[in-house]
């Protein structure tokens, strides 16, 4: 069978952790797909250190790649809502497959997105979009799928959670310690989005919007981030037994789902309170299962790669099955937060 040709469009820190996985595991990879599957072509502006890629033809012109009539999943790492939806929209429109990490892009235009991959029978999968590495979008949707889900609390950005880590144990500041992560790969490309807490918020969203069946409404979220921490908070707390966590939490109230993220003390007892350095940690109740906790690295390339690369496996053991039997990217049950049923 003629192997499944990928494209991918970025070659960042996850982009070229994308690459490296999907070369190194190649073989498992497709042992459990079904297919083989080949990077057919990149779209990069600059090419990184980390990857080795050998005669994989590189492009500077990403609509080229969505344009390739060889290629059947676009894997959209760009990042940020300008370029990237246009490369999303364009190859929906092109009838193909999509797999992305960009949690601002379907935070924000995720209903248009999917109304299109719908219309058009192709798919749009996005689970590195949340807590990089671990797999709560498919827990939510799978392993999940029982319950009547009550809430979703955790911690959901890594550069966010590395500074208050580094902050309390090394008595670091704040500045330095965001330089670091910029350096590691870990923050967005304007790091304002992850200290001010929009990234968590757009996390938050596609997970609310998931777990309550609930379109996205990014702009419906409370959102507080770190910014107005210092060393001294982040010790008065320790000296009072707790630890600074920003949290995001979406939860059933009487009235809807409330959305929000903000720095929250934490007992220092407590699992989540100790989830340090860029891990993440996400608690899901539901009725039925009860309280369960997801942790991992939430970002950097490969725990990031580890997620891009499980929707590429996804999109292509579906691409076998019938279309009118898949996962749908959102079955909706209330059309606003407060039209759910609590
Ligand atoms: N900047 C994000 C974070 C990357 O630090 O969590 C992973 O989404």
């Amino acid at each position: 069978m003629r192997p499944v040709k990928v494209g991918i469009c970025g070659l960042g820190t996850v982009g070229g952790g994308t690459f490296n996985v999907l070369k190194r595991n190649a073989a498992e990879i497709a042992r459990r797909a079904g297919r083989d599957i080949e990077v057919e072509q990149i779209a990069a502006r600059h090419l990184n250190p980390a990857c080795e890629l050998g005669d994989t033809p590189v492009t500077e012109d990403v609509f080229a790649l969505v344009d390739n009539p060889e290629i059947d999943i676009i894997v959209e790492l760009i990042g940020g809502y300008g370029v990237a939806r246009d490369v999303v929209m364009r190859a929906i429109a092109n009838g193909k497959h999509v797999v992305t990490a960009n949690k601002a892009l379907i935070a924000v235009h995720g209903n248009e997105i999917f109304k299109a991959a719908s219309e058009k029978g192709v798919m749009v999968a996005f689970e590195a979009s949340v807590a990089g590495g671990i797999p709560i979008i498919k827990a939510l949707r799978e392993g999940l799928a029982a319950n009547r889900i009550n809430w979703v609390a955790g911690i959901i950005n890594g550069t966010g959670n590395f500074i208050l880590t580094e902050m309390r144990d090394k008595g670091r500041a704040f500045e330095d310690v965001l330089a670091e992560a910029q350096a590691l790969g870990y923050a967005e490309a304007d790091p304002a989005f992850d200290v001010e807490g929009i990234d968590a918020a757009h996390k938050l969203t596609i997970l609310a919007s998931i777990a309550f069946g609930i379109p996205l409404q990014f702009d419906k979220a409370y959102t507080e981030g770190i910014t107005r921490l210092t060393t001294d908070d982040v010790n008065y707390a320790e000296a009072l037994g707790y630890r600074i966590k920003h949290l995001g939490v979406a939860r059933r109230t009487e009235t809807g789902v409330e959305l929000r993220v903000h720095p929250t003390l934490i007992p220092e007892d407590r699992l989540i309170a100790n989830v340090n350095g860029v891990m993440n940690a996400v608690m899901v109740h539901g009725d039925a299962v009860g309280p369960t906790l997801y942790y991992g690295a939430g970002a950097g390339a490969e725990p990031t790669a580890s997620a891009v690369v499980a929707d590429i496996i996804d999109v292509v053991r579906t691409l076998t099955t019938d279309p009118n039997n898949r996962v749908p990217h959102l079955a909706f049950q209330a059309n606003s937060l407060s039209d759910l049923p609590v």
